[in-house]
């Protein structure tokens, strides 16, 4: 297959291009490298263009065929967006809305989409199903709902299809140590924890320990990357006999405290990690974990990286990386 990979230069994309690549199919990245990274990109061909840039775009495309788009090209860091929400909805909605115009005038009718645990907002339920109520609290997560309304609106009056991938916490690295997580500033619990037992002065935080949770810390559910790449190719594949448009919620289905990671990477980095104990953050939910049953089901995903330590060995493979 040709595949288009917007963002496929950032942390997820870059992994889903060597998942795609590795099983013989022609990936071609598109990316503003805003986010992105040049290193994290080999053997493809690259077009480096902004979403928003329509003339460009168009131009770039024009007459080209793929028989899809995987679409990981967005900004998403939640604080950001609570400062600057024009960006958020800018980039991500009318980058979308572009990018699915470019599609459509081009023949090109699957799409797979990033979307994010971010659309539930507060949780209401133990775990997260797929027809959980969509209630984002900040920009980001809203702007990812908006896109995956449109989506669906442009799958019915439309020949398009589009399958949503509601993504939990990506975690771990490319097995290779190749390519791996460096997001600038990097709000992931995983990689600064690591980066702690790396350093000799850590400044790690850790926000709230007064959560009703059973250490008082957060609980989230961690995906391998290169399960996530799995997903994406499934769900792709589904797409070619399930029109329409689709979503499914991607997650370990278990979930692991705050406190329980920092042990875990103690334990693989051999190392006592030093943090301190700041206030909660704004819009942190005590517990977000997936019920994945739909999506293992319907996609017949089968996740590798099942054990939170074996998604942390990888992560620590890549932070000892000469490429890190
Ligand atoms: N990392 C996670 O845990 C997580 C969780 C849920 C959902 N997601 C979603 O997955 C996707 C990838 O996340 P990531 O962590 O790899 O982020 P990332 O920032 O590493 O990658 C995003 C990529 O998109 C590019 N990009 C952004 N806006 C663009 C534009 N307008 N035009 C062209 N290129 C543009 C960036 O340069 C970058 O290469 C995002 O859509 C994100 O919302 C991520």
């Amino acid at each position: 297959m040709r595949l288009l990979i917007p963002g496929g230069a950032g942390y997820i994309g870059s992994h889903m291009v060597r998942y795609a690549q590795e099983r013989g199919h022609d990936c071609v990245v598109l990316d503003d490298f805003s986010t992105g990274h040049e290193w994290a990109v080999k053997d493809c061909e690259i077009l480096r263009v902004n979403l928003l840039d329509h003339d460009r775009l168009s131009q770039l495309l024009k007459g080209r065929h793929f028989d899809g788009v995987i679409h990981f090209a967005a900004k998403s860091l939640v604080g950001e967006s609570v400062k600057k929400p024009d960006l958020y909805y800018r980039n991500n909605v009318a980058g979308t809305l572009n990018l699915v115009h470019m599609m459509r005038s081009n023949d090109v009718n699957n799409l797979v989409f990033s979307s994010t645990a971010a659309i539930f907002g507060n949780p209401v339920t133990d775990r997260i199903a797929e027809d959980h109520p969509k209630n984002p609290i900040n920009p980001y997560g809203q702007s990812k709902l908006m896109v995956e309304h449109m989506l669906r609106d442009i799958c019915s009056a439309n020949d398009f299809n589009a399958t949503c991938l509601r993504y939990f916490n990506a975690a771990g690295a490319h097995e290779s140590g190749e390519i791996g997580e460096v997001h600038d500033p990097e709000t992931h619990l995983i990689p600064n924890v690591l980066k702690a037992a790396l350093s000799n002065k850590s400044s790690l935080k850790i926000f709230g320990d007064d959560y009703p949770t059973p250490d008082g810390t957060c609980i989230r559910d961690y995906v391998h990357v290169t399960d996530l790449a799995q997903a994406h190719l499934l769900g792709f594949e589904r797409m070619q006999k399930n029109k329409g448009f689709s979503a499914f919620n991607l997650g370990n289905g278990d979930g692991f405290s705050v406190l329980e990671v920092i042990k875990g990477c103690e334990c693989i980095a051999n190392n006592e990690i030093q943090f301190q104990v700041d206030a909660r953050r704004n819009g942190d939910s005590a517990v977000l974990v997936a019920d994945n049953e739909l999506g293992l089901r319907e996609l017949n995903w089968n996740p590798e990286y099942r054990d939170i330590n074996d998604i942390i060995k990888s992560a620590w493979y890549w932070h000892n990386s000469e490429k890190c």
